[in-house]
């Protein structure tokens, strides 16, 4: 079964249980302005989620395109995409977790829809957690259908709930269902939802139960609802018994039209298919960006930016395929011709997407060009140089005055003979990155402590507690901080050591906000009224009676001294490197900025 037969086959079955097919949205979401794009199929969902009446009814089915942009860094393996889509159904307090789960279960295993032999299914269902209670409602259900016990698995709060889809909304208990691939179970505690490899996630069914405001409490909702979540790619490669979305009749033309331009075999060297594979998924995403309804172009900031950085990585790519010159046209082409029949808005814009790319494209061949003929015109002096060695000065240079990455340097290096001094690239790279913060650059007011990397990473302490209070609680409270030139120290009030995913999440909401380029305001006024106003404060600490509180756009509001950035958009990348215990119920986070 394609892609296109699963779409169909997902629109009719719910059409049949009384839905009605709704649109998909734009990929720039209109109600959230805490995320850059639409990230799930629910997304554009959420007022009616939240209680507002759905002029289609309480039942409703789409496909949904999404954009999530966390693991840019992963794609290139056999599974991650910064683009897909999804398939979902939801009840606006009609049905819930019963006549959902009914659904789910013949969709998945009748004969007349996807045909999935039952013994291959197996579920999770929420275990129980902070005074919510373990989903036995659901787990009776599927038991009820036939599941056995053993393929029923319960799972904390960490696997089994979603939402919400951006900082503040709709939320609840999940159940996950999952297909056995037939690999052998990786422990005695191996079960549905283990992440070895096993057990595939194929389809997710939230049951909307709470609202998270913005101070992170959990309302209940005036009605519960469903909401449900299935991946077009990946449900199609497990269909079609295939090991990698990338092997789906979705990507084979794109995948096939890359090969074309690069002269290149997929399958036959992996560092050549990682490309081929990031090339495909990059351009993929930058067209429907580019291509949706609230067009996004490349540019410095917000979901500009993610666009013009998938862009760049994929001529990047192509140079390392050994492509030169333009050559996305006809990839972009290719995407456009795939998705044109569910995706109108494609063809619609072709001419303004194929312009857009080209001149992204020519923008930062430009870059790298003059960077090459630097290079060529060092290159007689370098190839009589004893150690054929280009040290790390010489490279920073390059990076420097023409934007030259130091890949594409070690590139030229190696096809001369030559190698590249990379310890001490590094090296002038971060001490760069340092003066060029510190320099000469001291904060209003003349305060020689107060540099503007001080002052960034004092916005950066800012957004790293409202991000640790969205993900783990509001009783996540300061406790300390210290920052030099180098990285920042924070202090703050949890139990229990973060795991992998809640770190995750926490740098992705940070990097979020400053993608956003949120501009950061500060106001004199009484104590008083900035706690009325919902301000955090340090518990304990004296303050005067006139505070200062730093507003950062819609995001953090925090009685500080400052000094500040301006705008959250001159932090960089934040990265948490270490988290550890400080002290008994004190966690310590250390980051940088990037
Ligand atoms: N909103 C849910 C998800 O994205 C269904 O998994």
């Amino acid at each position: 079964m394609n892609a296109n037969e699963l779409r169909k086959k997902y629109i009719d079955f719910f059409k049949s249980k009384g839905h009605a097919q709704i649109q998909g949205k734009s990929l720039i979401p209109d109600n959230d302005p805490t995320v850059l794009f639409t990230t799930a199929g629910m997304h554009p969902l959420v007022p009616y989620l939240l209680g507002a009446e759905h002029p289609a009814g309480g039942r409703l089915v789409n496909f949904q395109k999404c954009v999530r942009t966390g693991d840019i860094e992963s794609v290139g393996d056999l599974s991650h995409l910064t683009f897909f889509e999804m398939l979902g159904n939801w009840s606006l307090g009609d049905y819930f977790k019963e006549e959902a789960i009914e659904m789910s279960f013949e969709f998945l295993t009748s004969p007349k829809w996807l045909n999935i032999p039952v013994e291959k299914l197996g579920v999770t269902v929420f275990a129980g957690e902070e005074g919510i209670p373990r989903d036995e409602e659901s787990a009776a259900v599927w038991k009820r259908l036939g599941l056995p016990s053993e393929r029923i698995a319960y799972r904390p709060r960490r696997d089994n709930w979603w939402g919400p889809a951006g900082v503040t909304g709709p939320c609840g208990p999940d159940t996950e269902m999952f297909i056995d691939t037939g690999k052998e179970p990786c422990g005695a505690d191996c079960e549905p939802g283990c992440s070895c490899g096993k057990w595939l996630e194929i389809w997710n069914d939230v049951f909307m139960q709470y609202n998270k405001d913005a101070s992170g409490a959990y309302r209940p909702l005036s009605r519960t609802c469903v909401d449900t979540g299935m991946g077009v790619e990946r449900t199609a490669a497990i269909l079609a018994g295939k090991k990698s979305v990338y092997d789906t009749e979705i990507f084979a033309p794109i995948i096939q039209a890359i090969t074309v331009k690069t002269g290149r075999v997929y399958g036959e060297n992996e560092e050549d298919d990682r490309s081929i594979r990031i090339i495909a998924d990059h351009v993929r995403t930058a067209v429907f960006i580019i291509g949706d309804p609230k067009a996004v172009t490349p540019s410095n900031v917000g979901a500009g930016y993610v666009l013009r950085r998938l862009l760049r990585r994929s001529i990047r790519h192509g140079k390392k395929l050994g492509v030169s010159g333009v050559f996305l046209g006809e990839i972009v082409c290719m995407v456009i011709e795939t998705f044109r029949e569910p995706y109108a808005e494609l063809e619609e814009n072709r001419l303004f997407i194929l312009d857009e790319i080209y001149k992204e494209e020519a923008r930062f061949l430009e870059t790298l060009q003059k960077g090459e003929k630097e290079f060529e015109k060092l290159l007689p002096n370098l190839l009589k140089s004893p150690q054929k060695t280009i040290s790390g000065r010489l490279a920073f240079k390059l990076y420097d005055t023409y934007g030259f990455p130091v890949e594409l340097t070690e590139e030229l290096a190696r096809e001369n003979g030559l190698s590249v001094d990379r310890e001490e690239f590094d090296g002038a790279y971060k001490k760069h990155q340092e003066q060029s913060r510190t320099g000469a650059q001291v904060f209003k007011g003349g305060l020689a402590d107060h540099s503007e990397i001080t002052a960034r990473y004092h916005t950066a302490t800012h957004l790293l507690q409202k991000a640790l209070k969205i993900t783990l609680g509001e009783h996540v409270a300061q406790k300390g901080s210290n920052i030099t030139a180098e990285r920042m120290r924070f202090d703050f009030s949890h139990n229990s050591p973060l795991t992998k995913e809640e770190l995750q999440k926490v740098e992705d909401i940070v990097n979020e906000q400053i993608l956003r380029n949120l501009p950061v305001s500060m106001e004199v006024m009484p104590l008083e009224k900035a706690k009325s106003e919902g301000a955090v404060a340090l518990f304990g600490e004296k303050y005067e009676e006139q505070v200062k509180v730093y507003t950062i756009g819609d995001f953090s509001k925090e009685v500080c001294g400052g000094p500040h950035a301006k705008s959250t958009g001159e932090l960089g990348r934040f990265k948490i490197k270490k988290e550890q215990s400080s002290s008994s119920g004190v966690r310590r986070i250390r980051a940088v900025l990037e």
